[in-house]
């Protein structure tokens, strides 16, 4: 899994394969289904669906929850924590993977901190390299030291000012003060592999630092979607947009470090906007303090999921839904709001989403009666009923899943017959089986999907059967769809190329 959205994708596919068949009909639909596209990108930062955002940010190979490999010239082997955390560093690792990989935490573009896989961060004990400390701030602090521009050979030197050697393959130290060239037999020299690249918000913002990143980021919210989007929308059929929005916004102008000010005045203008054209909004909270999901898009430093075990963690967000729901109550535009995009189970516990979605329920109802309350299906091991108890008794809430041909291997060698028949057999009963008339259940919404596949070198005729079998399927939810996304620099994810350009008629 080199990036984010193979790990989105695998997660998804855990999510989809449950396959009995219930006996229910759809219930009465919402006032009208939603024929939604999220403005995915915008207010929360995604490096893959406009690259050029990182462009500008100097040594921008190397953000926060940048996944590092080293092998050493001496050893050939990889520098790797010992049980992946607790103890020491070797340099005895034959296969990198977990135990070998560093994910960084940025001080500037070249002073970084290193965490491992069991979450400590890498320090010193005498010389000796240990990864010990669960605190930063215990933590040593590395210049990367490269080469060149043009090679992948590093030294590591810490803040003791020393140099970090192999200096076999089971110790490793901190204790050469000064280095000559760069040859095979140096001890200091490792060659580097990136093995992940996570380019979020807390990238993008401390990647350009505090005088830069506001510039920049009010730069693309101000030009990423523009008025014209919502014009173009409501004439292609589209009925609303699904927002989402970082965790942050809620404490604009003036966010935490590293997220900078901005996106409520562009939330705003949006709800403007939808107001003229005649469009609903769906607030959808992408990102969580603490991260719900370890995903890029969910404002992770580093990939760790920390949402949610602490009660704090779930009064802020409340506080965020409170926050938004209150501004936006009384805009004919507010239509619904979704507490929180995209758990990941195990690490969010079904108990702790219960206790999140119920106060984050009651947030909304302090200022709306009327607007739908989106509680997302876990993604990972989990039951895609499991929301149900709760959302039974929980007047116009809407039950939202994400389904992509795309993730999961069991897509990898499927034709596009095989493709279609999937959205019309399995995607089909699974929206079926949490679709119920009961009066009391929840609605059903397909929050996310794309016309994209793993087919390769497929024919616009393909994509256009394959976006045509998914619409007429999910059409059947019974609060409506939203593709993802609007814009995106890989044109099959975005909505406005397909339908410009034929591949998708709504
Ligand atoms: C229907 O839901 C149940 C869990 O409530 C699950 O076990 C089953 O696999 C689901 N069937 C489909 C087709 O998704
Ligand atoms: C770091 O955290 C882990 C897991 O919570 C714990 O087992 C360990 O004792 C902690 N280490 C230190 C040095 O506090
Ligand atoms: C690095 O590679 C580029 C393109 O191949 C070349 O133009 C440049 O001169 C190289 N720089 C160094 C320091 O080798
Ligand atoms: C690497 O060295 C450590 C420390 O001596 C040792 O415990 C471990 O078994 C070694 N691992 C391998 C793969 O040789
Ligand atoms: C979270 O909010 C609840 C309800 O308002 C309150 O009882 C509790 O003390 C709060 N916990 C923390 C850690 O802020
Ligand atoms: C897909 O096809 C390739 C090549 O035939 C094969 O190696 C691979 O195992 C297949 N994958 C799946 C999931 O069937
Ligand atoms: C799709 O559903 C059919 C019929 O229930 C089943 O035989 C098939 O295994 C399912 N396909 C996948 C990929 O789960
Ligand atoms: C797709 O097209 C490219 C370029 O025409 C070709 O090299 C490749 O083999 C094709 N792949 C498949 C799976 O047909």
């Amino acid at each position: 899994m080199t990036n984010c959205v193979n790990l989105k994708i695998w997660f998804l596919n855990l999510l989809t394969f449950f396959t009995v068949l219930s006996l229910s009909n759809g219930r009465s639909n919402a006032e009208f289904p939603v024929k939604a596209v999220s403005l995915g990108g915008w207010l929360v930062t995604e490096g893959w669906m406009k690259p050029s955002l990182f462009d500008g940010i100097p040594n921008k190979d190397f953000l926060d929850g940048t996944a590092l490999q080293f092998k050493s010239v001496t050893t050939g082997k990889y520098l790797c924590a010992e049980s992946g955390g607790g103890t020491i560093l070797v340099a005895n690792c034959t296969v990198a993977s977990g135990w070998e990989t560093f994910r960084l935490w940025r001080i500037n573009k070249d002073t970084f901190r290193f965490r491992v896989l069991n979450k400590q961060f890498v320090g010193l004990d005498g010389v000796k390299v240990v990864a010990v400390s669960n605190n930063s701030i215990d933590s040593v602090t590395f210049d990367i030291v490269k080469e060149s521009d043009n090679s992948s050979g590093v030294r590591l030197r810490a803040s003791n000012g020393n140099f970090l050697q192999a200096k076999t393959e089971e110790v490793v130290t901190a204790d050469v003060s000064s280095v000559g060239a760069w040859k095979d037999d140096d001890p200091t020299i490792f060659v580097i592999t990136i093995a992940v690249r996570f380019q979020g918000d807390f990238q993008v913002t401390n990647g350009y630092g505090p005088t830069e990143a506001p510039q920049v980021m009010k730069e693309h919210w101000s030009t990423f979607i523009v008025e014209n989007d919502f014009k173009f929308m409501t004439s292609k059929g589209l009925n609303a947009a699904r927002i989402p929005v970082g965790w942050w916004i809620a404490s604009d102008p003036s966010p935490p470090w590293p997220f900078v000010g901005g996106s409520l005045q562009a939330l705003d203008n949006a709800f403007l906007w939808a107001m003229k054209y005649g469009l609903k909004i769906i607030i959808d909270l992408h990102a969580s303090p603490g991260s719900q999901n370890g995903f890029e898009h969910s404002g992770s430093r580093d990939g760790s999921q920390e949402w949610g075990k602490t009660d704090e963690s779930i009064n802020q967000t409340i506080h965020v839904i409170d926050f938004l729901s209150a501004r936006y109550a009384e805009n004919p535009s507010f239509y619904a709001v979704e507490l929180l995009n995209e758990p990941l189970s195990p690490g969010v516990t079904v108990e702790m989403l219960n206790k999140y979605y119920k106060a984050g329920y009651e947030a909304v109802r302090r200022h709306s009666s009327t607007a739908y309350v989106i509680l997302s299906n876990r993604l990972g091991p989990s039951d895609s009923k499991e929301l149900f108890p709760l959302a039974n008794g929980l007047m116009r809430s809407v039950i939202d899943v994400h389904y992509y041909n795309i993730f999961d291997d069991v897509f990898e060698n499927m034709t596009v017959q095989q493709n279609i028949d999937f959205i019309y057999t399995n995607r089909s009963a699974e929206l079926k089986n949490i679709t119920s008339s009961n009066a009391n259940a929840p609605l059903t919404f397909v929050g996310e999907w794309v016309a994209d596949w793993r087919v390769k070198n497929a024919t616009k005729e393909d994509f256009q059967r394959f976006s045509k079998a998914q619409l007429d399927v999910y059409g059947r939810a019974t609060f409506g769809w939203a593709y993802w996304a609007l814009k995106n620099a890989n044109k099959f994810w975005s909505l406005e190329w397909m339908i410009n350009n034929g591949y998708v008629e709504i």
